[in-house]
């Protein structure tokens, strides 16, 4: 099966990167549109315009499904896409209910763009699953600046994430949930404020639990066996990779998605 795999930049990769543990026999064709990147400071109708445009281009590469990795374009967009095109398109959504569900009393703050933040789609999920009022909202858009840097570990980064953070009392949090799929890149960050008593949830595992469903393809039992940088390579081959409309082929950008690939395993169970 060929799986379409798009968003704004590299922030997809993390759900191609769990794809590639859990359905790792499957064909990818993941789009990063890099040339409108950031798509959270983005205005719906722009937004909506990129994700019709990118839809059809993996409908044109023979793709049999496609998953919108970006949490800001499903919550504008994912109703025009099913509209549009007649093929599974599944979306992401900041994973609140697992949060909800998995936790008992304290707190449990989504981190997202401001887009996501804003749009009805998220409020409409906390009115169906936060009875009890538990969610707050933050909006983090620089670490999509910073993500698309490779800038994952920097003082900047620290600071940014830590003032951002600096008006919440951690001691009341007991799930963060990463709301943007390049929020998955600085894992080391949040536990790093938090400490170790507070989930981080990303909503990858259940998105591509989901695609498998959709699909009728079943989930390797090695998901979890780490994928090391042989493993990448090899995974690599099984994806064609474009960014906004071009193919990568050169050994520069191709060495810097595997290097991205690997931050992602190497955060992957924080
Ligand atoms: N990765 C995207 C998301 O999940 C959007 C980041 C952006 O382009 O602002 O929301």
């Amino acid at each position: 099966m060929k799986i379409g795999i798009f968003d704004s930049g590299i922030g997809g990769l993390s759900v191609l990167h769990e794809a590639y543990h859990q359905l790792p026999d499957q064909e990818y064709i993941f789009y990063a549109d890099t040339e409108h990147v950031p798509y959270g400071l983005k205005t719906p109708e722009q937004i909506i315009g990129y994700a019709t445009e990118i839809t059809q281009f993996l409908i044109d590469k023979g793709v049999d499904a496609i998953v919108v990795a970006c949490n800001t374009a499903t919550s504008v967009a994912i109703k025009e896409l099913r509209k549009r095109f007649d093929l599974p398109i599944l979306g992401m959504e900041p994973a609140v209910k697992p949060a909800v569900e998995g936790t008992e009393d304290k707190r449990i703050m989504v981190i997202a763009t401001p887009v996501t933040i804003r749009e009805d789609k998220l409020k409409d999920l906390l009115h169906r699953v936060d009875e009890q009022h538990r969610v707050d909202l933050l909006a983090m858009p620089r670490l999509v600046e910073f993500a698309e840097r490779e800038e994952f570990e920097s003082p900047e980064v620290t600071d940014y994430v830590n003032s951002q953070f600096s008006s919440y009392d951690k001691s009341d949090y007991c799930a963060l949930v990463l709301g943007c799929t390049h929020f998955n890149y600085f894992k080391p960050a949040y536990r790093s404020f938090f400490g170790e008593n507070t989930l981080l949830i990303d909503g990858n595992d259940g998105t591509v639990r989901h695609l498998a469903d959709v699909m009728g393809l079943s989930i390797s039992p090695d998901k979890d066996m780490k994928l090391d940088e042989k493993h990448n390579i090899l995974c690599l081959r099984n994806t064609e990779y474009f960014f906004s409309g071009k193919e990568i082929s050169d050994e520069e950008t191709l060495k810097r998605l595997q290097r991205l690939h690997l931050r992602l395993e190497e955060v992957r169970n924080i």
